[in-house]
């Protein structure tokens, strides 16, 4: 059974086993706090550390002990960072989304695999809150420019985030753009509390509404002078309600909204579901985010579909595309990701 080249190919054939602990050690040690608490205060013994975090001593120092030998965490007389452990904290928001949130449904992928009646669960709020998160490198470049381009034409005074997760990504914005108010609507609970502390945290309380509720309660929001000023927008939520009511209610959505509100713009962010692009096998990012990403879409209750789909749906429901705009490619060079501003102007 055992040949001389046994060993090397173990090690070579388990590689994914140990990326898969690695990428579980960091999702967790950044979202406890663990590597922000360190870099507030190196040196700091494994009990002292768990104290500050309310966390178990013995299991803090395990933690650390394994992510010193995989180079993220240094021990001289305390604990510190490693160079490597201060860069991954800029990454956090891909570990909260893709670890945090889907963990939970890799773990289901046989259950679904065999019922295809059934979806992956996932953890809304991680997902909502990683989402936010990596959207502040892709998708708020991405916004500003849309939102430059229809400045010329008397640009929007407030945006309404139908599916807003957290809301730091339209908080993000807010910062960004000071003359602009915000309302974010998002049915999930955790991500409303969550967003409520941000909020105050950043001095938004007086710019910016949260409310909870799904996207389809748009018309019932109740906005002044048919919409005229409003920027409603979606980012990543039309594939979301696709899946779980279905193509004809998001035409509805789209459609009745732009009736009750027909001097409103809407932004529309979302992925070009492209799984066997070219890109996907030769680009860095489109293995390491767009590969999984696209996976998990199609086992939880999200549909993910191409760019040319969603342009057809938009003509055929008469809207009108004013901006078109992809990330800045510093952040995203991969082209599956797209942004359209529409409206309902002839
Ligand atoms: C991938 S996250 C996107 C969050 C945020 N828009 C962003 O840009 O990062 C999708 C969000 O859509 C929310 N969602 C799901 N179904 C929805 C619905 N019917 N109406 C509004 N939001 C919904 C989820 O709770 C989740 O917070």
């Amino acid at each position: 059974m055992l040949d001389d080249d046994f060993e090397r190919r173990l090690i070579h054939n388990t590689q994914p086993v140990r990326y898969f602990f690695l990428a579980q050690a960091l999702h967790h040690a950044l979202h406890e706090g663990l590597f922000a608490a360190l870099v507030k205060e190196p040196g700091l013994s494994a009990e002292a550390l768990a104290e500050r975090l309310e966390l178990d001593a013995y299991r803090v120092g395990g933690l650390l002990r394994y992510l010193r030998n995989e180079g993220y965490t240094v021990l001289d007389d305390g604990w510190s960072l490693s160079s490597r452990g201060v860069e991954v904290q800029t990454f956090a928001p891909w570990y909260e989304m893709l670890v945090g949130g889907y963990a939970p449904s890799m773990d289901q992928l046989g259950d679904v695999l065999r019922d295809g009646s059934i979806y992956a669960s996932r953890n809304t709020t991680k997902v909502g809150e990683g989402s936010c998160g990596i959207g502040a490198y892709d998708a708020l470049p991405l916004v500003e420019k849309l939102l430059a381009q229809v400045e010329v034409d008397g640009g929007p005074e407030k945006i309404v985030d139908l599916g807003c997760g957290d809301g730091s990504f339209l908080m993000d914005l807010l910062v960004v753009k000071p003359g602009l108010r915000g309302l974010g609507v998002e049915p999930n609970a955790g991500s409303i509390t969550l967003g409520e502390r941000r909020r105050a945290d950043l001095g938004l309380d007086g710019r910016m509404e949260l409310v909870q509720g799904a996207a389809q309660d748009a018309t019932r929001l109740g906005l002044p002078d048919g919409g005229r000023g409003i920027c409603f927008m979606t980012a990543f939520v039309l594939q979301e309600v696709l899946q779980q009511e279905g193509q004809e209610v998001v035409e509805r959505l789209l459609a009745d909204t732009f009736e009750a509100y027909p001097e409103a713009r809407w932004m529309v962010v979302e992925m070009d579901h492209k799984p066997l692009a070219p890109v996907m096998g030769s680009h860095g990012l489109a293995l390491a985010f767009y590969n999984p990403y696209f996976l998990i879409h199609t086992v939880t209750e999200q549909r993910l579909q191409t760019r040319e789909w969603w342009d057809a749906l938009f003509e055929r429901l008469g809207l009108t595309v004013e901006a078109v705009a992809e990330p800045d490619p510093r952040a995203d060079s991969t082209g599956l990701q797209f942004g359209v501003v529409l409206s309902k102007k002839p």
